[in-house]
This record gives structure tokens, sequence and C-alpha cells, in this order.
């Protein structure tokens, strides 16, 4: 049988490319947008990690999410750097959170309170892609608008103690495919990641209409 690891990339890769390609994923890649809209977007990203990573001493206990609850992965702190780089000192302020943000964050927190398993698939959704396609991200940001590399304003996209990000991924898949659930927790879980990518690609949405291009 198809490892889960496989299977749960299998399953989203439509949603991937939808999300990769969205009108502001691809304005934001192309150079087309103003740090406005970036920082826009990090700002969202701060409620969904705000999500993730609360909680997480409850989660380390857990079975199923256990294995992944892995510090070295926390974005909360970089991207609270991030925000005090391109919002200022008082980045907390005028934070606020998208509808479809706010939507994205509450499921988030709903799974990592009532159902540990579907957390792995949120955990999944955004870590894994943090680690591959946001370099990408990051590359195109420092060239955009002119942040060091690798320094404030892009260390969300850094992971400072993760020297070997595709040795990382490996263990990680490792990991998923060690999952303690069963065969039906895992479509279940499969599903949820769907969502997880719906849910992202809703907040593109909604940025793509907050920065049209030709307004
Ligand atoms: C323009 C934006 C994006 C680009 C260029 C991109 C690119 C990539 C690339 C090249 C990989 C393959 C890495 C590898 O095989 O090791 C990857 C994997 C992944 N990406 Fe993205 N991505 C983007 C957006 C996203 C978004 C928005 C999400 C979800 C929120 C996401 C989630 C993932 C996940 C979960 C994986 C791991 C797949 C697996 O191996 O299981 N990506 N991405």
């Amino acid at each position: 049988m198809e490892s889960f690891s496989t299977l749960i990339r299998t399953a989203s890769h439509e949603q991937h490319v939808e999300a990769e390609t969205s009108t502001f994923m691809s304005d934001l890649l192309g150079g087309r947008l103003g740090v406005d809209a970036y920082a826009r977007y990090t700002e969202q990203l701060w409620f969904v990690y705000e999500a993730l990573e609360t909680g997480t001493e409850r989660l380390a206990s857990d079975p199923a999410a256990g294995p992944f609850i892995q510090p070295e992965l926390f974005r909360l702190a970089s991207l609270e750097r991030d925000l005090a780089h391109l919002r200022g000192s008082n980045w907390r302020s005028g934070l606020s959170a998208l509808p479809a943000t706010q939507a994205y964050a509450d499921r988030v927190r709903e799974c990592a309170g009532d159902w540990p398993a579907g957390y792995i698939a949120h955990h999944y959704t955004r870590y894994l892609g943090d680690l591959s396609g946001g370099q990408i991200i990051r590359d195109k940001a420092e060239k955009t608008w002119g942040f060091a590399r690798k320094g404030d304003g892009v260390r969300f996209y850094v992971f400072e103690e993760i020297s070997n990000p595709a040795a990382f991924k490996r263990g990680y898949r490792e990991l998923l495919d060690a999952v303690r659930v069963d065969d039906l927790e895992k479509q279940r879980i499969v599903a949820e990641c769907k969502k997880a990518f719906a849910l992202n690609t809703a907040v593109f949405r909604a940025l793509g209409e907050e920065f049209p291009l030709s307004a």
C-alpha cells in the first residue's frame, strides 16, 4: 500500500497547484506587489502560526500529534521580528485578521483543541510548505523589496535550527508514515489537509482583492 506521506502529498497536489498559481502568489512572485501587500500577508501568517503554536505543550504528549511538535519549526518569534521590521515596533496595534484568516486560524485552533490527528494536517500543510516553496518566496522577497539575505523581513522563511531542510523533510515524511492512527483516520487527515489548502487559498483570494494590480 502507498505510504501515508505519499498519499497526503498526492491527494493535495491539485490544491497545491491552485495555491501556488493564485493571483496573489503569482503577483507576489512576479515582483508586481508593493511591500505593503507583503506586510499584510505576513500579518495574516501571524494569526495562523499563533493558532498553530499555542497549546503545543499539550499536543506534545498526544500519541498522534506529539512527534510533530518540534520547536525548531516554530515560526511565531520570527514572524514577530519580521513584523517589527515591516510595520515598526508598534506592529501589534495595526494587526488585523481578514475574515478568511480568522476562519483559518479558528479551524486550526479547533483541531489543536479537539482533534490532534487533524492538527497534523495543518502542521504538514504549513511547515512542510514553508521548508519547500517558502524558500522561493524568501528569495523573491529579498530581491523585490531589498531585505537583507535571510534577515529582518524574511526571518519567517529562515529555519535557523534546521541546517539540512532536505534531510529534515525526509525525517518528517517518516513521521507521517509512522503516524499512530488507523486507515480511516488517515483518510480524515487527508481530507483535513485539503481543507487546509482551501483555507490558504481563501486567504490569498482575499489578499488579491485587497491588492488588485489594475485598480
Ligand atoms: C508560490 C508559492 C509556492 C511555491 C513556489 C511552492 C513550491 C513548492 C515546491 C517546489 C515543493 C516541493 C519540495 C520538495 O519536493 O521537497 C513544495 C512542497 C510543498 N508545498 Fe509548496 N509552494 C508554494 C505554495 C504553497 C502553499 C501556499 C502551501 C500551503 C499552505 C504549500 C504547501 C506545500 C507542502 C505541504 C509541500 C510538501 C509536499 C510533500 O512533499 O509532501 N505550498 N512547494
